[in-house]
């Protein structure tokens, strides 16, 4: 099992980008690659699941090569990592906390686009969504949450 968490803020003039599908909005959010909140939570608990650090130390935020970058590889990175070590995995669960605009629109599209960026059936990658009912600063609309677990298994 591995688990994910990150945060960032909101801001205007950037893309909202969500496990890789750009969603429409007046705001988006802050960040050194393409900020996307989910998928960074998803590769910490692939990471998690295989004790291999974390999101940081494989693209540190400091290097300018990762300066808008697509996070799609950062999973992508985590993906082969598992496969490297010999495992696959099982299922992806996931929970964005956003509290506007409306997700649930773009579940299907993002979680085709984290399914096929993981090699996973779309029955395996969850994705759920949850405002903060006006509470704390995603409530108050200053940021955006995701939370990740990801279940591996040793292939035999
Ligand atoms: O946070 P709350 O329980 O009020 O969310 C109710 C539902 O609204 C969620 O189950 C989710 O389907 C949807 N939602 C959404 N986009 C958000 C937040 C919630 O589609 N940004
Ligand atoms: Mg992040």
């Amino acid at each position: 099992m591995g688990q994910g968490w990150d945060v960032h803020r909101i801001v205007a003039g950037r893309p909202l980008i969500l496990g890789g599908v750009a969603i429409p909005c007046e705001f988006g959010l802050e960040g050194h690659s393409d900020a996307d909140v989910l998928s960074h939570a998803i590769t910490d608990a692939l990471l998690g699941a295989l004790a291999l650090g974390d999101i940081g130390m494989h693209f540190p935020d400091t290097d300018p090569k990762w300066r808008g970058a697509d996070s799609l590889q950062f999973l992508r990175h985590a993906s082969d990592l598992a496969t490297a070590k010999g495992f696959s995995i099982v299922n992806v669960d996931s929970t964005v906390i956003l509290e506007r605009p409306k997700l649930k629109d773009y579940r299907l599209a993002i979680r085709e686009k984290l399914a096929e960026t993981l090699s996973l059936d779309l029955d395996r990658m969850s994705v759920k969504f949850k405002t903060a009912e006006k509470l704390g600063p995603v409530g108050e609309g200053r940021s955006a949450e995701a939370h990740a677990i990801a279940a591996l298994c040793q292939r035999p």
